[in-house]
């Protein structure tokens, strides 16, 4: 049954891996960091791999936030991932919500982790103490939990190819893997084998981008100035000011130095990244023209990937219901995927099978 339901599974024996990742919905949009760091490469690994990704709303809610801010969000989310590239026919994209199996396998997840262990997530002691202890949620604390639950729902079962399950995440996320892969040894060692062990991917060709601003910083929501930020769906007009307005270096050279030139470094490594030139090959096409000649190229290498993006994002949310269909899709493959292993963990951990 859970054969039919994924796409690629369809082609049964050969072993096409399995990735899971997921990204949170908490701002109106997502930005060149993510869509460079990470997204870019999602829709990349949906023709090498047997996709499954997941707009993590549940994790949303761990913090102060607004009921109906988190439903737009939600959509603009979906709708940016589709817009960029993600396809129903090549991947499953849905919403975390969607699949209660993900806040099932948390609870029974979370009774094999240790408090002490739980409390040792770094994530977790940054975010608390800045919200203090009354501001501090049991969701938050269980926030790493969950996205365990998240990811070793989607572990392939014993005959389906290789049973390989890769999940690209940032470095900020390695923690959470490790302890994911502790729970699933755990789980496999006191219940029998059930869970594959899931490895951290760093995907090739994911680039770390840094503020417009402070270069030595990562382009971050929570850490960066708006002027350090450039939206996938922001206007046309300020996004060419960003990047007209970025810091640069001291002196005139185009080049890679992430020592003395983190400015112009960062801003070298997007226009490599999205025309796809090598930084030599910039380096040389800018050689004694300045940097403003390079800065109003690149303003329109970035306008030209994210006006086509922003474009397709307004039109999926101009049509809620379709959106809203594609989202359903993509939840009953998951769905599948997701009952089937819940099944077999209730079933090892002793609860009684219900009858029929
Ligand atoms: N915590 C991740 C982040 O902030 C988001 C996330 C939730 C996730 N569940 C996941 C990432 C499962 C990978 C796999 O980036």
């Amino acid at each position: 049954m859970s054969e039919a339901s994924s796409p690629s599974s369809a082609a049964s024996g050969t072993a096409t891996p399995r990735v899971f990742s997921g990204i949170q919905p908490t701002a109106g949009s997502f930005h060149l960091g993510n869509y460079l760091g990470a997204l870019r490469q999602w829709i990349a690994m949906q023709d090498t791999h047997e996709a499954f990704y997941c707009v993590v709303d549940m994790h949303a809610i761990t913090v102060a936030y607004d009921p109906a801010a988190l439903r737009v969000r939600s959509r603009v989310s979906a709708a940016q991932l589709l817009a960029m590239g993600l396809d129903q026919d090549r991947s499953t994209l849905f919403l975390q919500s969607h699949v209660p199996e993900h806040a099932e396998l948390a609870w029974v997840l979370g009774s094999l982790t240790g408090f002490g262990e739980a409390g040792r997530m770094t994530q977790f002691k940054d975010k608390s103490a800045k919200q203090g202890t009354s501001g501090t949620t049991v969701g938050l604390f269980t926030y790493p939990v969950l996205q365990a639950a998240d990811i070793l729902l989607y572990s392939p079962e014993p005959g389906e190819g290789e049973r390989d399950l890769r999940v690209p995440v940032g470095e900020d996320q390695r923690q959470h893997l490790e302890l994911t892969r502790t729970l699933a040894q755990r789980f496999n060692h006191r219940f029998g084998d059930t869970f594959v062990v899931p490895e951290a991917h760093i995907p090739a060709g994911a680039a770390k981008i840094t503020d417009l601003q402070d270069p030595t910083a990562k382009m971050s929501k929570s850490a960066s100035s708006p002027q350090g930020i450039v939206d996938v769906l922001e206007d046309p007009g300020p996004m060419r000011k960003k990047i007209m307005r970025a810091v640069t270096d001291t002196g005139t050279d185009v080049r890679y130095d992430e020592e003395n030139k983190a400015g112009v470094t960062n801003l070298l490594r997007i226009f490599s990244a999205l025309e796809g030139t090598p930084v030599a090959d910039l380096e040389g096409r800018y050689a004694g023209t300045g940097y403003g000649q390079f800065k109003k190229d690149l303003a329109q290498v970035v306008l030209d990937t994210f006006t086509p993006i922003r474009e397709r994002t307004h039109k999926l949310l101009a049509d809620e219901q379709e959106l809203d269909r594609l989202l359903a899709q993509g939840a009953d493959r998951a769905s599948q995927v997701a009952a089937r292993t819940m099944e077999i963990v209730r079933d090892r951990v002793g609860f009684v099978g219900r009858g029929r």
